[in-house]
């Protein structure tokens, strides 16, 4: 397929000030889309100017939530030029999410030589200052006019990119977590593990009340018998417990996190001891309460690593340590974002340069 290049009408002045990034409000000018027919295939691959799009109020999408998307991010290095950390694994896992949603696969290498070629195009976007980056959302709709549950034969495939600010700007700061004993995220044979927007849609109402009690995050936990930790939010959990890592298995009910698995990769060569197994929330409570929790930490593209101060219970809270970021997760933090802005070397190949 070719990729068609279309002249850009009126770019926007670029950045205005990058202290004052506003995560996922601000849009670069310029857009990839392809689109689905089915028995033509994917086609009309470009980079056309950012605008919105016309599809009919009888889009399969926006009936029956057809829906998925990525998130990566790309990095400004001290040497003025871009990376990508590990955008193979997130366009692989688009084409999971799209499998588990009926939805076409995509030709991985085209779709990630597009969205290089897009950042590329796109690079005077990606900010400079300390800890802040080119968000990339790639995103598939079924835009099918027809109502029936069904998959649908026409699909829009586009990749939109915003510029982000630091994450942590007054330095790294634990987050307080609820542990949700009545909403549940994902069961066992749903679509936990798919990157589809009704996942997130799903989750919104325990957020809210969660956020209305004052807590930052919901930790959920297993549909089944509402006892054992699975992720949070926009992230997967590790804990240090006993000495050794643990978190939970991948078994359809959580997202197979890139940031996971770089976080594991580096663990183990730190020489720590992985146990993906079903930590209870008693083990949690309890491991805070007696030492034998020592650190708890959320990994996602957004945070990078985002520590825990404090997990809530029914009406009990447990601080983590002396609630300040623990040890091991500053220096995971250190070492990823380290391989990200390219100040330390990236033994892995994780790092993809423009
Ligand atoms: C539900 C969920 N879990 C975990 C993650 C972390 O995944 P990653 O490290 O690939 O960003 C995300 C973010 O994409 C997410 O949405």
């Amino acid at each position: 397929m070719n990729l068609e290049i279309q002249p850009l009408t009126n770019p926007q002045p670029g950045i205005e000030d990058e202290n004052k990034l506003v995560f996922g409000k601000q849009f670069t000018d310029r857009m990839f889309v392809m689109e689905y027919d089915s028995g033509k295939g994917w086609h009309s691959a470009r980079i056309q100017p950012y605008a919105p799009f016309t599809i009919d109020p009888a889009a399969m999408v926006l009936h029956y939530s057809q829906e998925i998307f990525e998130g990566l991010k790309a990095f400004r290095h001290a040497d003025d030029s871009i990376a990508m950390f590990r955008p193979a694994d997130n366009v692989a896992r688009f084409n999971q999410s799209a499998r588990r949603m009926c939805m076409p696969e995509v030709d991985e290498q085209f779709f990630l030589e597009s969205i290089l070629e897009l950042i590329r195009l796109e690079s005077r976007w990606v900010p400079r200052n300390e800890g802040t980056s080119l968000y990339i959302r790639p995103t598939m709709i079924a835009t099918e006019a027809m109502l029936g549950v069904r998959p649908a034969d026409q699909y829009l495939c586009y990749v939109i990119l915003c510029p982000v600010g630091a994450y942590y700007k007054g330095g790294i700061a634990p987050v307080k977590i609820w542990i949700s004993d009545h909403y549940v995220r994902a069961a066992e044979g749903g679509t936990g593990e798919a990157k589809t927007g009704g996942n997130y849609a799903a989750s919104l109402y325990a957020a809210r009340e969660a956020a209305l009690k004052g807590y930052d995050q919901v930790l959920w936990l297993d549909a089944k018998e509402k006892r054992y930790v699975e992720e949070v939010g926009s992230m997967n959990m590790l804990f240090l417990y006993d000495g050794k890592i643990v978190t939970s298995p991948l078994q359809g009910t959580v997202l197979d996190g890139i940031t996971r698995r770089s976080a594991l990769s580096l663990l183990v060569e730190m020489g720590y001891k992985i146990e993906e197994r079903a930590l209870s929330v008693d083990e949690v409570m309890a491991g805070a309460d007696n030492g034998r929790l020592q650190e708890a930490f959320g990994t996602g593209t957004a945070v990078v690593i985002s520590p825990v101060g404090s997990f809530c219970y029914q009406d009990t809270c447990v601080q983590l340590g002396n609630g300040q970021p623990g040890e091991l997760t500053m220096q995971l933090y250190n070492k990823l974002t380290g391989i990200q802005y390219g100040q330390q070397p990236d033994n892995h190949g994780w790092i993809t340069k423009l």
